[in-house]
């Protein structure tokens, strides 16, 4: 199967190809989806396989309106309406209690709720109101592999897999949206951070705790299957380092000892600072915003370089900077603090 790049104007063979079953791609302001029609068992199973993705994590259902939410769960509780008036159109997914028989059941993943999200992206939105069924949309990256923030991305992994790819453009955010849980008994939680922080959601539904913090028993279980799988990870060897100047000329010194050659992620402060022959530098900007929006291109471009390892600069772990950390320490096989 060739792989189509569809554009704007040829939008209708997008909608076509998603109601007869195929897998389109589309661009969503986090990271770039798989697009196929959520109420088929087959076409999500053709989803699961182009992801090369293991059967037991759940996909997300992609939605443009809230009334589809309404009449696909048993219960909307308050704080979805809340929370859907704040952010939605936007990077936060919710899961629910599903009434059983309107979605495939490949997509639940054997769980007994669904997960959604309506995404900010003008052109995606028309095409899922034009298919009139919404869209399972996990990241378009092969399983294991970092998101696809560009078109380009998700044809490394995706060409001769998919029937197309919708083009819009690099994605806005960076990082996928975060994943809150309005089923758990002992009150809302979230199970994987994004750019809509804690803080964010606590100042319109009130005080909630993250996955980290519900122990059950000795041990914390992941409520989130797909919370257990390697992530993100380039072929090249990832070291997260923290911002001491002096700590990345020494290692950087190290590995030039040992004729390994280094690629370097980090801001622009950092990179001025280091000042060494780097064998190839990405800079990640210098906001926050910034390297979330970075983070998994450079990834990518540095897996490329042709170096023996890449060194990728840490950040905080509050607010939005857990977000980058959360998916930067996945990466990594090593982080040094
Ligand atoms: O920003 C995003 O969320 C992107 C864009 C394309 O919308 N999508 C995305 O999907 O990141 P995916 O499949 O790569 O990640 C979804 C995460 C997985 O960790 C999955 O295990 C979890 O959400 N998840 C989905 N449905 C769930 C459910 N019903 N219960 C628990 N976890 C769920
Ligand atoms: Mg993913």
């Amino acid at each position: 199967m060739k792989t189509k790049i569809i554009t704007k104007t040829n939008l209708p063979e997008a909608v076509h190809a998603l109601q007869q079953g195929e897998v389109v791609a589309f661009p969503t302001e986090t990271v770039y989806g798989l697009g196929a029609i959520a109420t088929s068992q087959e076409a999500v199973l053709k989803v699961f396989a182009a992801k090369g993705r293991p059967s037991d994590n759940p996909l997300i259902v992609h939605v443009s309106d809230v009334d589809t939410v309404k009449n696909s769960v048993e219960n909307f509780p308050k704080e979805a309406q809340l929370l859907a008036d704040a952010f939605w159109p936007g990077p936060l997914t919710m899961i629910l209690q599903a009434k059983p028989g309107i979605y495939a059941p490949a997509l639940s993943a054997g769980l007994s709720t669904v997960s959604f999200r309506m995404p900010d992206h003008e052109l995606t939105l028309e095409m899922i109101r034009e298919v009139g069924i919404p869209l399972v949309g996990p990241s378009a990256n092969r399983s294991t592999k970092p998101s696809p923030t560009k078109v380009s991305h998700v044809l490394e992994d995706m060409d001769g897999r998919i029937f197309g790819i919708v083009e819009g453009g690099d994605t806005r955010v960076g990082v996928e949206s975060t994943v809150i849980d309005l089923t758990n008994d002992g009150g809302p939680v979230i199970l994987r951070p994004g750019v809509i922080t804690k803080e964010q959601i606590e100042s319109v539904i009130g005080p909630i705790a993250t996955q980290q913090t519900i122990a059950t028993g000795e041990k914390v279980t992941p409520k989130s299957p797909g919370m257990k799988y390697r992530h993100y990870a380039p072929t090249t060897p990832v070291i997260a380092l923290g911002d001491d100047i002096s700590r990345w000329k020494e290692w950087i010194e190290q590995y030039h000892h040992e004729n390994k050659k280094v690629g370097m992620m980090a801001t622009e402060k950092m990179i001025a600072g280091v000042q060494s022959s780097i064998e190839a530098v990405y800079s990640l900007g210098n906001t926050i915003e910034d390297m979330n929006h970075h983070l998994f291109d450079a990834l990518r471009t540095l897996d490329h370089a042709q170096v023996d390892v890449i060194l990728a600069q840490t950040t905080t772990d509050q607010k939005a900077g857990l977000a980058y950390m959360n998916r930067l320490k996945k990466a990594a096989s090593t982080v040094v603090k």
